[in-house]
């Protein structure tokens, strides 16, 4: 292990507040447009809750992926090559990620992610299933150059960065992120990562928004922690989940819509909103082939393979981190 158990990145004050999740929600809700990032759906209500999600009927994302490592693992394992340290950016699954390690024969698993204890208990498991393979799990904020452990210096990388989690993030941050990977893992990795499709308006809405309200709770989820963490006071009740297509940037936008004139407190400060006004809480971008390619293009990486599941509605990408050049 990397850390001492029990030690914690995450800051908090006196009063066990996590000072970051605060500073985001009391700086996002002063914005005209309020919005918080999606990184705080994350606690364990909201952990769970995402579990469920991925088992929606309209939920595709995470079942098309699967098959995709699944129906492709030969193929993936033979761009790839055995002996890589695989660097996964997450906990991982308790799916996809068995999948793509039994596929390659890896020399190591170097989970990286910046919840500790989540990260322990997902490597233990992992080591459980494979034993005989080194894990190394670094317990970091993933989205500066982190420092790998000393075993695996030398060996080649895989980084693998599943589920469309780059997804979430506007492209000036998806491209930091990559070139933070880029320099976690150096010239000559490569990469795995999955990226969702453009397609048909109603099915993506349809799997932000499903029948059974999963994703509504899942949303309004985020006013309950806030409400417990920072000691808000916001009627979750009053606010309405809705999923939007926004297509100047092609992406799935979750927002909380206020259903009547509100106003509420959090951490001592007192903010107010309209009825119709929103609390934008999530972006979920869609790529194309070429989105895609060029998205990794500007992070550093070179695009060099390409599945999609039996519907074309998901893509998993390999590509590699090749020497800077000048020209053209
Ligand atoms: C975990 C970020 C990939 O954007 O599809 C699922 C999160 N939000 N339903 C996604 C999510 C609403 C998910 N990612």
């Amino acid at each position: 292990m990397n850390s001492p158990k029990g030690l914690e990145l995450v800051e908090r004050d006196a009063g066990g507040v996590d000072l970051a999740f605060r500073a985001d929600v009391l700086a996002g809700l002063a914005e005209q447009q309020k919005a918080i990032p999606a990184r705080w759906f994350y606690d364990d209500a909201g952990s769970q809750l995402f579990e469920d999600i991925t088992r929606l009927p309209e939920y595709y994302p995470t079942r098309a992926e699967t098959e995709i490592l699944r129906a492709r693992a030969g193929e993936i394992a033979q761009l790839i090559g055995p002996g890589r340290a695989v660097v996964e950016f997450g906990s991982g699954s308790s799916v996809k990620t068995p999948l793509l390690l039994s596929a390659i024969a890896p020399a190591a698993y170097v989970p990286l992610d910046i919840a500790g204890d989540f990260l322990r208990a997902a490597a233990a498991d992992l080591a459980a299933k494979f034993p005989g393979l080194p894990v190394w799990p670094v317990e970091a904020d993933f989205m500066r150059r982190v420092e790998l452990p000393d075993a695996v210096e030398g060996q080649p990388k895989l980084g693998f960065f599943p589920g469309s989690t780059i997804g979430n993030m506007v492209a000036r941050t998806a491209t930091d992120l990559l070139r933070s990977m880029r320099e976690t893992l150096g010239v000559g990795a490569l990469l795995l990562i999955g990226m969702d499709l453009v397609k048909d308006t109603d099915v993506l809405i349809a799997a932000y928004d499903d029948a059974a309200g999963v994703t509504a709770r899942f949303n309004r989820n985020l006013i309950h922690r806030i409400n417990r963490e920072l000691d808000g006071d916001i009627p979750a009740e009053l606010f309405a989940h809705e999923a939007r297509w926004n297509d100047t940037y092609a992406r799935i936008e979750m927002h909380l819509v206020a259903g009547a004139d509100v106003s509420f407190t959090v951490s001592g400060r007192r903010f107010a909103m309209l009825a119709g006004e929103s609390i934008h809480t999530e972006n979920s971008h869609k790529f194309t082939r070429r989105t895609a390619n060029m998205l990794l293009a500007a992070g550093g990486w070179e695009p060099r393979a390409r599945w999609t599941d039996s519907e074309n509605r998901f893509s998993l990408l390999l590509a590699e981190a090749r020497p800077p050049r000048s020209a053209p």
